[in-house]
């Protein structure tokens, strides 16, 4: 499925599409280069859950923690492997912890770092960058 946006606000509306669809226990893993927008779509998913939440990229902390009232997903974990580039610091952040809970959802930016770690069951969207404000998001990984 692919996907034109031509704006921030339409690139969190299907964030927020893709939301209201989450039953808790998916990974999403979202590849794409800076300023494709995956951080955006992100904004747009923990918005669904709990409205006018400010979403920043957890470029330093590498996971930030969403935790909602809201049934049927109790968590969320905002991961954003940019800055990490060896294979054994990121197995050591044991990420996959995280996922195997059935009530939280976990989403990772430049999930193309762990590739080869990730499961095979999960949700992949890529984001690039086709005019200045101009994205085209395609669920399903590209080799692009
Ligand atoms: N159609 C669009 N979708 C998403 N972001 C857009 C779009 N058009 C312009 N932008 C801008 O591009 C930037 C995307 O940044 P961000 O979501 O942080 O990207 P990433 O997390 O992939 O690095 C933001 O400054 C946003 O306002
Ligand atoms: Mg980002």
């Amino acid at each position: 499925m692919k996907y034109i946006t031509w704006s921030a606000r339409e690139t969190s509306n299907l964030g927020r599409e893709l939301a209201a669809r989450l039953k808790g226990g998916e990974v999403v893993c979202l590849y794409g280069n800076l300023g494709s927008g995956k951080t955006t779509f992100i904004s747009g998913v923990v918005n669904y859950f709990r409205p006018k939440t400010r979403v920043l990229s957890p470029t330093f902390i590498i996971v930030r923690h969403y935790r909602f009232d809201k049934a049927p997903v109790k968590n969320l974990f905002h991961a954003d492997l940019y800055r990490l580039d060896n294979k054994s610091s990121i197995k050591s952040l044991g990420l996959v912890e995280y996922w195997s809970d059935p009530h939280s959802v976990f989403l990772m930016e430049w999930a193309d770092k762990m590739a080869g770690q990730l499961p095979e069951k999960r949700i992949d969207i890529s984001f690039r960058i086709t005019g200045r404000d101009r994205r085209e998001i395609i669920y399903g990984k590209t080799d692009k």
